[in-house]
């Protein structure tokens, strides 16, 4: 009987595996940070302290999605970053803007 085990191991890993692609570990975080001080301060403030343009901080959480979207493809007066920025440096902003300037 090997079904049972399988069970119990995979119960066992949700908490420590968090969400998938919803996994926040702290270097990615980090990384995150550095991109967006770099390419999105001028704009959105310092730490996503601007809310004038667009306030990040309030970003909803459960839509990476369209964060991805609108962060590669552009919106209205913010330019496109497809080609400018790697496809992981955009999923590094998203889990500093997800993490809404929670850590240094
Ligand atoms: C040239 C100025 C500028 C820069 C640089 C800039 N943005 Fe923006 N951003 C804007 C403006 C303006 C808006 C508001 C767009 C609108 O809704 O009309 C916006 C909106 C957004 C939104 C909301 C999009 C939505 O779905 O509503 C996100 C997310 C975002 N910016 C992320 C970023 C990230 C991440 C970077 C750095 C890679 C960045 N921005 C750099 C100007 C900028």
């Amino acid at each position: 009987m090997k079904l049972p085990a399988l069970l119990v191991a995979s119960t066992l890993a949700l908490p420590l595996a968090d969400v998938g692609a919803q996994s926040f570990p702290p270097e990615r975080i980090k990384q995150g940070a550095e991109v967006f001080a770099a390419h999105c301060a001028p704009c959105h403030g310092e730490r996503m302290s601007d809310p004038g343009l667009f306030n990040l901080r309030e970003f909803p959480k459960d839509q990476q999605t369209r964060f991805i979207n609108s962060v590669t493809n552009g919106k209205n007066q913010m330019p496109p970053w497809r080609g400018q920025l790697k496809p992981e440096e955009i999923e590094a902003l998203w889990t500093y803007v997800a993490t809404g300037e929670k850590t240094p």
